[in-house]
């Protein structure tokens, strides 16, 4: 069984990092709510605890608690700012309430020998975030640093190995944030450093291979990261017996099919339903204006397109049984129960009928997106489709505004791919959130050669963004700016204007509908 942290989520997020840095020190981590009772932290034989921060003070009714018997199970624990005020208020020590708080950059002085701070300066930088302190460590606790307004800033009981730091040593603005929790794990906990991509896909293939058997597996690949190194991880567990549906809406990005045959069937050798719908999509779309009527219009085609390929194939009756998802760790933590029940809605099967009812195969639900990545490239999938941008389940369509026809779905995917090829070539790919092309309901008048022209401007947008949730506008140089400019008017038929958008999100959307 892999070794696994369990990191108790006292609220806002911050779970989520330290989650991340515990599986960054290749050690399998899982985040569980605070309510986690002492019989299930056994249960569960968890090599260490991380107590993580959260946005309450201990004083506040009500406030997250955790089952004090946890500490008597002899695993070692570490708290983490609102967790290391827990552990010294439960273990008998004394919490201030007195509002002198620290906030962002802050000095920790070293005192004394620590088990955690090896090799250390006397003085270094550390990422703060409290109002409430702990003003006195519990009966046997060795108190290890302090700064100005934290007398207690790490507190440390080896013999019961529990472990306290006031900062937050997941935050990159911590120096030494990463070692102390390598030193946590590695040598407090002793938990060796196993968790890779390597073990990751070994893992996932034998539970792939265990939950399906000698069944078929159907996978509907979107052109997206997810669903194709989903796809590979189950192409490598049991190969033959999947089959993989690519939908062609006619709204997907220049060349996106073809990379997906290529990688796929001949790459991989995996059986490919190509179901090029595009004449259905254009006509169902045909005078639709409303991005609402637009956005319903395309997901539920997708459906009865996939659903008519399933049906082909026998599912519900001697066909697949299995569907393969792309569901990541953040939506599984994101619904609550441990167990994502909601199937994610870019993946536009949420509304297979009942009689198509399929077991769902998720080997991603354990990771994060930059795992995800990580893991695709192990297994061979292409660098485009390992580090492509997000792209909305609607595809091109809700960055035609207007009516989607034929033609300004290729120009705009004509443009979108001078858009994305100018960014490439600048190195900025990588760094930005998303990069692409809109095109407006609008034609303007310009001058070519000798003639006036009547054509669409494109508009640039590209924005940064940790999670889609908020987003700036892009700095852009004024360089690839220019390049993009340029080249927009020279090779896209259609096109003799170019704009670029600078709102952010909020006011703005990322997408233009
Ligand atoms: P907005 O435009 O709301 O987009 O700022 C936030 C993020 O979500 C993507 N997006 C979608 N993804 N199905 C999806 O799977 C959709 O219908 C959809 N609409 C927007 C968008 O690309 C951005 O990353």
């Amino acid at each position: 069984m892999t070794d696994t942290v369990l990191v108790v989520d006292f609220g806002a997020q911050y779970a989520q990092l330290i989650a991340r840095r515990v599986r960054e020190a290749h050690v399998y981590s899982e985040i569980v709510p605070s309510a986690i009772s002492a019989e299930e932290v056994t249960a569960r034989a968890p090599k260490a605890i991380i107590l993580s921060g959260g946005p309450k003070s201990v004083y506040e009714v009500p406030a997250p608690s955790l089952d004090p018997r946890i500490y008597e199970l002899g695993i070692p624990v570490l708290g983490i700012c609102y967790g290391a005020q827990l552990m010294a208020l439960q273990l008998g020590g004394e919490v201030a309430h007195t509002g002198a708080g620290e906030y962002g950059r802050t000095t920790l002085t070293r005192e004394g020998t620590s088990r955690l701070m090896v090799e250390w300066p006397d003085t270094s930088t550390c990422w703060m975030s409290h109002g409430d302190a702990i003003a006195r460590a519990p009966e046997g606790f060795a108190v290890t640093a302090r700064s100005l307004e934290a007398p207690v800033a790490v507190m440390e009981n080896a013999t019961r190995r529990l472990y306290a730091v006031q900062f937050h040593p997941e935050v990159a603005h911590t120096e030494h944030g990463q070692a102390l929790l390598e030193r946590f794990l590695h040598h407090v906990a002793e938990i060796p450093a196993t968790w890779t991509n390597t073990s990751i896909i070994e893992d996932q293939i034998a539970l792939i291979r265990s939950q399906v058997g000698e069944e078929r597996v159907l996978c509907a690949l979107s052109g997206g990261v997810d669903s194709a190194v989903a796809a590979a991880l189950v192409t490598k567990a049991v190969g033959t017996q999947l089959t993989c549906v690519f939908v062609d809406t006619g709204l997907m990005r220049k060349n996106e099919g073809e990379q997906i045959e290529e990688t796929f069937t001949r790459q991989f050798g995996v059986e490919l339903i190509h179901v090029k719908a595009q004449d259905r999509f254009f006509d169902a779309l045909a005078g639709v204006v409303d991005p609402e009527r637009k956005r319903k219009i395309i997901g539920e085609l997708f459906i009865r397109e996939f659903e008519a390929v399933a049906r082909d194939l026998g599912a519900g009756g001697d066909g697949p049984r299995f569907l393969v998802q792309g569901t990541l760790y953040p939506d599984v933590i994101e619904s609550g129960s441990g167990h994502a029940a909601n199937i994610k809605s870019h993946h536009n099967v949420g509304g297979l009928p009942k009689d198509l009812s399929f077991e769902l195969v998720e080997p991603l639900r354990l990771l994060f997106k930059d795992e995800v990545r990580h893991v695709g490239e192990e297994l061979g999938l292409p660098t485009e489709i390992v580090w492509r941008q997000p792209f909305p389940g609607p595809g091109l369509g809700v960055r035609i505004v207007g009516e989607v026809t034929r033609e300004r779905a290729e120009i705009l995917r004509n443009a979108d791919h001078v858009v994305v090829d100018e960014i490439k070539k600048a190195g900025l790919y990588r760094e930005l959130w998303q990069s692409f092309a809109v095109l407006p309901a609008v034609r303007t008048v310009g001058v070519m050669g000798d003639g006036r022209t009547y054509a669409y401007p494109i508009i640039i947008r590209a924005v940064t963004s940790d999670d889609a949730m908020t987003a700036d506008w892009a700095r852009l140089p004024y360089e690839v700016i220019e390049s993009i400019a340029n080249r927009l008017i020279r090779e896209v038929d259609g096109v003799n204007r170019v704009a670029l958008d600078v709102t952010s999100k909020p006011p703005g959307t990322i997408e233009w509908e």
